[in-house]
């Protein structure tokens, strides 16, 4: 039986302009022509196969013909070259590869055209990058505050958390200010009500805890204190710390010294230098203040400045640098809050977050901490 002739016979295939999709066409052919002129002929071909594809099907199929790994005309052609002479094997194979080099971007280039001529015009390109939602983070004074926390809970601690609004019994008296230290004058303290202050530290937290519990303890105290101090880029009327009190029998000041050695090691690195200097509070006995080596100078007191040294800005010549006031609990302390100063021993530590951040991150400005500017906040 006849098949009929119009089913039998293939219409040749439209043919399309390849200099269209590529820049450099005319070069390339020039290129193949010099080696040789049946290479510009067969290239030319399947460009023309490739660049006329009317649908990605199609383009699927012209690409079989031509480079596919199966039935590719050039392909095969190159499967050939390993049989040739030395001579025409290297003019023919560089010849191929070139040709089948172009032909594959070429048909990159093709099946970009249809897909973009597909899409629908209002399509969704989904490659395009998202917009990031704005995303919040802790302060950093929370994050530190929290580093440091974290810390203390290793060592042992719980926290408690007391009021920002203290009697003054709680934030003088019973800590053993007398009546007539500076401290209980307005010009350093905000007065709510004549007995009313806002708290100038944290350690009123230590009266509270000791008067609710019994002895041993291990607290932290983080909060927010007030001071009625004249604002500069070092001082703020309110800024943040956190106390430490541990309460036991036979406590020691080499109990305090390790504890505050293994803090000290743990934030600015375990090689730290620290030193302890004498120094009062009213609610310690001894009291010391606790410095670590300047972390600019390393201790010497002097940078490089151009030719010669100079005195280092930041610890201002003395290689120190103040890190937290400590000491050993006072005995009228302890009598305050009906515990036996002769039977409960315990130290106490206080620090400042803002001063910790500010000479983590080379912050020189306290006042930042507060403004709210995202721009200062995002970085941390
Ligand atoms: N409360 C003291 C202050 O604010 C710091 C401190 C705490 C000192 C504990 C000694 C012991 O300056």
């Amino acid at each position: 039986m006849m098949k009929p002739v119009a089913s039998e016979a293939r219409p040749e295939p439209q043919s399309g302009d390849p200099a269209a999709l590529l820049t450099g066409h005319a070069e390339f052919r020039a290129e193949l022509s010099a080696i040789d002129g049946m290479y510009a002929e067969m290239f030319d071909r399947f460009a023309g196969l490739i660049a006329g594809a009317v649908g990605l099907a199609d383009l699927e199929e012209r690409k079989a013909e031509s480079i596919g790994r199966e039935r590719g005309h050039v392909t095969q052609a190159l499967g050939q070259v390993a049989g040739l002479p030395i001579e025409q094997k290297k003019v023919a194979g560089r010849a191929l590869n070139l040709i089948k080099r172009r032909l594959e971007e070429l048909e990159r280039a093709k099946r970009l055209e249809l897909e973009s001529a597909a899409a629908p015009k209002d399509a969704l390109d989904v490659t395009l990058p998202g917009r990031r939602p704005w995303i919040g983070r802790p302060h950093v004074l929370a994050q530190v505050r929290d580093e440091l926390l974290d810390l203390f809970h290793g060592l042992g601690y719980s926290t408690y958390e007391s009021r920002e609004v203290e009697r003054d019994e709680y934030n003088f008296t019973k800590l053993n200010f007398a009546p007539d230290h500076p401290a209980r004058d307005a010009h350093d303290t905000y007065f709510v009500a004549p007995d009313v202050v806002l708290r100038t530290h944290t350690s009123p937290g230590w009266v509270h805890a000791m008067e609710e519990r019994k002895p041993p303890l291990q607290l932290v105290f983080p909060g927010r204190v007030y001071r009625a101090e004249q604002v500069d880029a070092s001082h703020m009327d309110q800024f943040h710390q956190i106390d430490g009190l541990f309460v036991d029998r036979d406590v020691s000041m080499a109990d305090l010294k390790a504890t505050l050695n293994t803090f000290a090691r743990s934030i600015y690195g375990p090689k730290t230098r620290t030193r302890l200097i004498p120094i009062y509070f009213p609610f310690v006995e001894p009291g010391c203040q606790m410095d670590v080596a300047c972390a600019i100078c390393d201790g010497s007191g002097r940078v490089r400045g151009g030719a010669e040294d100079q005195r280092c800005p930041v610890c201002k010549g003395s290689g120190w640098s103040e890190l937290l006031g400590a000491g050993m609990i006072h005995p009228n302390v302890f009598r305050a809050v009906g515990y036996d100063p002769e039977e409960w021993t315990g130290f106490a530590f206080g620090m400042g977050i803002e001063r910790i951040a500010m000479a983590r991150y080379g912050i020189a400005e306290i006042r930042l901490f507060l403004e709210n500017d995202v721009r200062f906040l995002r970085q941390f």
